[in-house]
Parts: structure tokens; sequence; C-alpha cells
């Protein structure tokens, strides 16, 4: 039987990519979405992987959400939190409504997920979780204090909760992609991105298959030995 993967935002960017190296390499795959039914739908269509609409930031939601998947597809093996967003602006702008969203999606967001598989992993004695941090929660970013804040969170979710799993068969694993050719990157006021494109040494933005190739790496029933590891694809841009 083919392992279960779930994929939050896993319908865009690169979770889209994401979704589809996993099926690629022979998971049974759900890719969970937050809002945008026709970037989902299109989704489906184009790859054949059953999409799953609720909200990260929701708790109950959550519950529902992977219960339906388990019901439907079997135990989720595999997890992937790549569900994130953005609402940059300098901390003196910054609402608390910004602060709350951009937090409560991508750090709470793991919490929320990861509760609902952790005691069927624990159970079944295997699990990969991989948690899609950020070059911005290494290094920082003008702009993106709850950004960054949420993604440095993300590294801290990834270290504890590794050494949790490590007796059970369970790895949990961050990679921080770099700037990568999304919709979140193309919101980057173009001046900026340009600017920033000039500090990464590979001379490009990362490609979504390219983040893809290090989750399908830590997913693998072979990566057993590799927890609590940060997985940088930057090109170069920062070293840590
Ligand atoms: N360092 C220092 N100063 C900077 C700066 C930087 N990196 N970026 C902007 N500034 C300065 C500008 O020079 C300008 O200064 P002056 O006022 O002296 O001219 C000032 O900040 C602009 O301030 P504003 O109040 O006009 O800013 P704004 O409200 O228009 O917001 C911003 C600007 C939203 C922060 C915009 O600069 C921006 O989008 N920056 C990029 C943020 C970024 O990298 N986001 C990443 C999104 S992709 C992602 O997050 C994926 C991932 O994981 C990599």
């Amino acid at each position: 039987m083919a392992r279960v993967a779930l994929v939050t935002g896993g319908t865009r960017g690169i979770g889209h990519a994401v979704s589809v190296a996993l099926r690629d390499a022979g998971y049974t795959v759900a890719a969970n979405y937050g809002g945008n039914d026709e970037a989902a739908n299109a989704f489906k269509q184009e790859t054949g992987i059953p999409v799953y609409k609720f909200s990260v930031a929701d708790y109950e939601a959550c519950a529902d959400g992977v219960k339906r998947i388990e019901n439907e597809l079997g135990p989720v093996d595999v997890l992937v939190n790549n569900a994130g967003i953005t609402k940059d602006k300098p901390f003196h702008k910054m609402t608390k409504e910004q602060w709350d969203e951009v937090i409560n999606t991508n750090l709470t967001g793991l919490f929320n997920v990861t509760h609902q598989v952790w005691p069927g992993m624990r159970e079944r004695g295997f699990g990969r979780i991989v948690n899609i941090s950020s070059i911005n929660g290494q290094k920082g970013q003008f702009g993106q204090v709850n950004y960054s804040a949420s993604k440095a969170g993300d590294l801290g979710f990834t270290k504890a909760l590794a050494q949790e799993g490590a007796k059970k068969g369970i790895t949990v694993n961050a990679v921080c992609p770099g700037y990568c050719a999304t919709d979140m990157v193309m919101k980057v006021p173009e001046e900026v991105r340009q600017q920033i494109i000039d500090q990464i040494p590979v001379g490009r933005l990362g490609q979504p298959e390219e983040i893809a190739r290090c989750v399908t790496f830590l997913a693998a029933d072979e990566a057993g030995f590799i927890t609590g590891s940060t997985l940088t694809a930057n090109g170069g841009q920062y070293l840590d």
C-alpha cells in the first residue's frame, strides 16, 4: 500500500510542486488548500490529486479535514506543513491583524495540523514531517517581522518535536527555501525583487521543483536517520 502524504497549501507554488513530486514518487497525495477554489480545481484537473479545503489556522477545521482525508485515503504517514502567507509591512506600519494572521497560519498552523496526525504516527511507529520554513526565518527580512518570526518559530518547532518523535520512528525536519518563482515572491514590487535577485549568487530565483526535491528526500522511508535538521535551498544567498 502506498503511503499517504498530506501537503498543506498543496495546490499552488511550492506546495503544488511538492504534491506532484510525492505523487510521482509513489505516494497517495492529499493536497490541502485554504481559499482559492479556482486554483484548487485547476490543480485537481491537471494532476488528478484530490484536494481538501480547510484553514490551517483553524484547529477544529484541521481536525475535521484530516479525519476526512484519513477516511478516504488512509492514515497520513507523511505531512508536509507548507501552507504559508505574507503580510509584508515595515514594523511601524504593521497592524496587530497582520501579525496575528501570519503567526496563526505559518506557525500555529503547524501545531493545528501536526497535532491531528501525531497520535497515529506514534501508534504506527512511523512518520515523516517536513516543515517549510524560509531563508527569512534564518536571516530576518526588512518588512517581514511577522513572517520572519513565524518561520524562525517553525525551526524551533522542528527541533523540539524531532526529539519527541525520535523513539517512535517519526522524523521532523525543516526545509528553508530561498526566493523562488512563486506568486508569493511575484507580489514583491518589481524593483525590490530585482534587488533581491542581485543578492542570489546563482543569479536567479529558485524553481518550486528544486524545493520539492528536498522534501521527497526527507520524506523517504530511507531518511530515518535524518531528524531535527534544516535543509537550506537558496541559491547561496544565505549560508547558515
Ligand atoms: N533594507 C533597508 N531599507 C529598506 C529595505 C531593506 N531591505 N527595503 C526597503 N527599505 C526602505 C526603503 O529604502 C524606503 O526607505 P525611505 O523611506 O528612506 O526611502 C523604505 O524602506 C520604504 O518604506 P515604506 O514605508 O514606503 O514601505 P512600504 O510600506 O512601501 O513597504 C515593503 C515596503 C513592503 C517592506 C517592501 O519593501 C517589500 O515588499 N520588501 C520585500 C520584503 C520581502 O522580501 N518579502 C519576501 C516575500 S516572499 C517570501 O516571503 C518567500 C520567502 O520565504 C523567501
